[in-house]
């Protein structure tokens, strides 16, 4: 097989967690630009509805909008038998919801801290054994979990402890999932964005104040990324072209974490 044949994903089948808008939807297009079906696994139905809409349109491929919290557990596991009656395979998992909030941690509620743990991290435990079961029979599967530079590095100025926390932790259970099913053939990586423009981070951009101007300066590209930019890996990590690839952090991040 060429280089470029194992980058192909056709009649794959691939599940975008927090694929709606975002990282996670342009993950999902690119994926599907290499031939992959995709489940647009999102809390946000309307806004998952309209992108599979728009994938199928420009792609060609299947692809499926389900509502799930990724933080209930029933929900996941509905999820996923839904996905096996339609499709019968999942090849390709990315855990990508996330949200994150800048509060100091003395301001913090504990239940704030809960939530951005359960949405963050603990998700990824649940979505990942609910799909992990359908892997471990099928003895192959690529899961791409999104961390952030943020799991690195201290972000400045903005406080947001919670958020680096539970990204530090996805790094780490990245790891030790990877080393646990690499016998049952299921790869397992994260990626790491640094300041990327979605709706996560639009109103800082729109706002345009000394934060947002002290991101890009510590960036050494001198901007932020955008979706788009996560699409080469998204399409690396799911395929063959990275067989030999499990247990690995990719930074993307214009430099950020290299200063
Ligand atoms: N934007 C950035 O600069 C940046 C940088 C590094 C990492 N990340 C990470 O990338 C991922 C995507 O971020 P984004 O900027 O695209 O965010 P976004 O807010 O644009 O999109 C997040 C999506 O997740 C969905 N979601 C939220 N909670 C959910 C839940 N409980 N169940 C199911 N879906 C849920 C939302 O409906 C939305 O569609 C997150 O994990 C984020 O932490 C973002």
């Amino acid at each position: 097989m060429g280089i470029m044949d194992k980058f192909k994903l056709d009649n794959q089948v691939a599940i975008v967690t927090g694929g709606a808008i975002g990282l996670g939807k342009a993950m999902a297009t690119a994926v599907a630009e290499a031939g992959a079906n995709i489940i647009i696994a999102d809390i946000n139905l309307e806004a998952a509805n309209k992108t599979a809409k728009e994938i199928e349109t420009s792609t060609g491929v299947k692809a499926l909008a389900v509502k799930v919290d990724v933080t209930n557990d029933e929900e996941v596991d509905s999820m996923v038998t839904t996905i096996m009656e339609k499709f019968g395979r999942i090849d390709i998992l990315f855990n990508n919801a996330g949200i994150g909030q800048h509060i100091k941690i003395e301001d913090m509620e504990y239940s704030t801290w809960n939530r951005i743990m359960d949405i963050n991290i603990n998700s990824m435990f649940l979505v990942s054994n609910a799909v992990g079961k359908v892997m471990r029979k099928q003895k192959r599967g690529s899961i791409i979990n999104t961390s952030s530079m943020s799991g690195i590095i201290v972000n400045s100025p903005q406080p947001q402890a919670a958020y680096n926390t539970s990204k530090g932790a996805v790094i780490m259970f990245t790891k030790s999932l990877a080393v646990e099913w690499a016998e049952h053939g299921i790869r397992v990586n994260t990626i790491a964005p640094g300041y990327m423009k979605t709706e996560l981070t639009r109103p800082y951009f729109e706002e345009n104040g000394d934060m947002v101007q002290k991101w890009v300066e510590l960036t050494p590209m001198k901007r932020p990324g955008v979706p788009e930019e996560l699409g080469g890996i998204a399409v690396y990590l799911a395929s063959e072209a990275s067989s030999f690839v499990t247990g690995s952090v990719f930074t993307i991040d214009g430099g950020y974490t290299a200063l």
